[in-house]
């Protein structure tokens, strides 16, 4: 895939794309031993790209992040308007090429993995896989039974969207429940508890498939995953 070179560098963890920039206009990068020019594109896997010389290794080291997402976030890697997880990361993390690993909405907090793994990403998210995501939520109104046969029959909504059979487990507040979900499409829990009549006050990710929000990060608080996390992670997206 073709890409401008200081995007290159910068996911490669070598600069920042201003910073990259400088160095191309500086004569210092070089690609397929010919000198490159700001505005020159690359591709990352076939050129052989080269800093004062010495080629950059050809991809960055893979990087797994457990963050407690607070609200008032997009799970993005970009966004011309509002501020993404991203921020939350130091200087050297934000140009690793991380991005969040499934998407929590803006208002939505907790479990969110940032990685730059293309491909568990990828496995972990695809519905096939059955990587189940749970939910502390709470509503407007009071949750019954009939929501419980609603969710577990696989509800579809009156804007067309067939959900998947998903659990809701009441607590011992009526207006409060762990939502279990295979899937995660647009606003979905959102979408079904105000189909439902009764629409979402919070919501807050507790776990994906083998990861739980691990109770000692604070919101917007983040670590690498552990040995043991990682492990169960890549038995769970199968790679
Ligand atoms: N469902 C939603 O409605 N929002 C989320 O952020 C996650 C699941």
């Amino acid at each position: 895939m073709e890409e401008r070179i200081q995007k290159i560098l910068s996911r490669h963890g070598i600069a920042s794309r201003r910073q990259a920039e400088a160095m191309i206009a500086a004569g210092r990068v070089a690609v397929n031993g010919v000198a490159a020019h700001l505005g020159d594109t690359a591709d990352a896997e076939q050129d052989e790209i080269t800093l004062d010389g010495h080629p950059i290794s050809q991809a960055p080291p893979k990087c797994y992040l457990m963050l407690h997402k607070p609200a008032g976030l997009v799970s993005a890697t970009e966004d011309p308007k509002q501020p993404t997880v991203l921020e939350l990361l130091p200087d050297h993390l934000k140009r690793v090429g991380l991005f969040p690993a499934g998407r929590l909405d803006k208002d939505t907090e907790g479990l969110l993995l940032l990685t730059n793994d293309g491909v568990l990403a990828h496995r972990l998210l695809a519905p096939r896989r059955h990587v189940d995501k749970t939910y502390f939520v709470q509503v407007e109104g009071q949750l019954d039974e009939t929501d419980v046969e609603a969710f577990s029959t696989g509800m579809t909504l009156g804007d067309g969207l067939v959900c998947m059979p998903a659990g809701l487990e009441v607590l011992g507040q009526p207006d409060t429940a762990i939502v279990t979900l295979r899937e995660g499409k647009y606003h979905q829990i959102k979408r079904m508890l105000a189909s439902r009549g009764k629409p979402v006050r919070y919501l807050k990710r507790l776990t994906m498939g083998p990861l739980k929000l691990d109770p000692a990060l604070k919101r917007g608080e983040w670590r690498p995953l552990t040995e043991e996390e990682m492990a169960a992670l890549r038995l769970a997206a199968g790679v």
